[in-house]
């Protein structure tokens, strides 16, 4: 998502983009996650040229659900219409250049259309041959009770970190339950955990965590205490508190993804080994009692 939108640097262009997911396939990574919205559409073709001749070696995800009202200011609305998925499924089939997606999530439910009616579509989708398995975007289990008596859920992507611990409770046993994995979105706090966001940092209108009550300076002044601790666990274990973090995460269960976004080769081969990385149970209950972030995610 950050090579095009939300956090976008400009500085990386789009063959830099490439090259950055063609040298993670090189690293083994084999999950890489989309979404039409993302960009809007700009995303979806800039992975899709970079899977090329790559395509069987990863399990491709992309998502439907979200519409785009001013790309300027981040204003998104919502359509889960049977229509608008088939006809969104077709256009990233082609954007991405693929014949059939992997994974293909509903991104939002939509509060007009109910969800039996948009996930039905997407049943048709995948007994048409365009898509493999469904998911869902930040659901409530009510929703993941609804949807999964129609067709099975494989897998549920919400937001989890250390400092977002919502679904801990709910989604994630749900998961469990259920034989679906819990695909954990910005694990790394969009960044602010990794220590890259000091006291002082500002976010123009450009960048998304400019909308973000978490990222408002007042907030980002606070939460350093949140840093702190984490940055002092991560140099007792001679890791980075991204790698931290993502460890954090991927501790949580065996069915728990996690999908850390860069820019750079330098924090992807972190965060790569980051996989390798176990926490003692001691150094868990450390970050259990890391204290609540101050400021909503959204
Ligand atoms: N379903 C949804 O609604 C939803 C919402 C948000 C995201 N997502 C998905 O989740 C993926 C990841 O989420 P995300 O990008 O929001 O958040 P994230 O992975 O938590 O954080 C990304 C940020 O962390 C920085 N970063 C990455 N590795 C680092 C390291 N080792 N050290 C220091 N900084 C590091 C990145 O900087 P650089 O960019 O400078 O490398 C970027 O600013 C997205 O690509 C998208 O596919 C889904």
């Amino acid at each position: 998502m950050g090579l095009s939108w939300g956090y976008r640097d400009p500085s990386v262009d789009e063959r830099a983009g490439i090259a950055l997911i063609q040298d993670a396939i090189d690293l083994g990574v084999d999950h890489f996650d989309t979404a039409d919205v993302y960009g809007p559409f700009t995303n979806e073709k800039l992975v899709g040229r970079a899977l090329a001749g790559r395509r069987d070696r990863i399990v491709l995800a992309t998502k439907v659900g979200l519409v785009v009202e001013d790309a300027a200011t981040y204003r998104y609305g919502r359509n889960g219409r049977p229509e608008h998925v088939r006809a969104s499924c077709d256009a990233s089939l082609s954007r991405l250049g693929v014949d059939d997606i992997d994974l293909y999530y509903l991104h939002r439910v939509d509060p007009v259309t109910p969800v039996e009616e948009t996930w039905t579509a997407m049943a048709g989708l995948v007994a048409a041959g365009k898509v493999r398995w469904l998911g869902i975007s930040e659901p409530s289990v009510a929703e993941l009770d609804r949807v999964s008596a129609i067709h099975p859920v494989t897998a549920v992507q919400s937001e989890m970190s250390l400092w977002t611990r919502d679904h801990l409770e709910d989604v994630v046993p749900w998961c469990a339950a259920h034989g679906a994995a819990f695909v954990a979105f910005s694990p790394l706090g969009r960044g602010f955990l990794t220590g890259a966001i000091g006291s002082g940092a500002r976010f123009g209108p450009e960048d998304f965590r400019s909308k973000l009550p978490r990222f408002r300076p007042e907030a980002v002044a606070e939460n350093q205490l949140l840093v702190e601790r984490v940055r002092a666990l991560a140099e007792r274990r001679g890791a980075t508190s991204a790698q931290i973090a993502l460890a954090w995460v991927l501790s949580r269960g065996e069915h728990v993804l996690a999908i850390p976004g860069t820019q750079r080769r330098r924090y992807l081969e972190q965060n790569v080994a980051a996989a390798e990385i176990v926490l003692s149970p001691e150094e868990l209950a450390e970050l259990d009692r890391l204290p609540a972030p101050v400021g909503a995610r959204y």
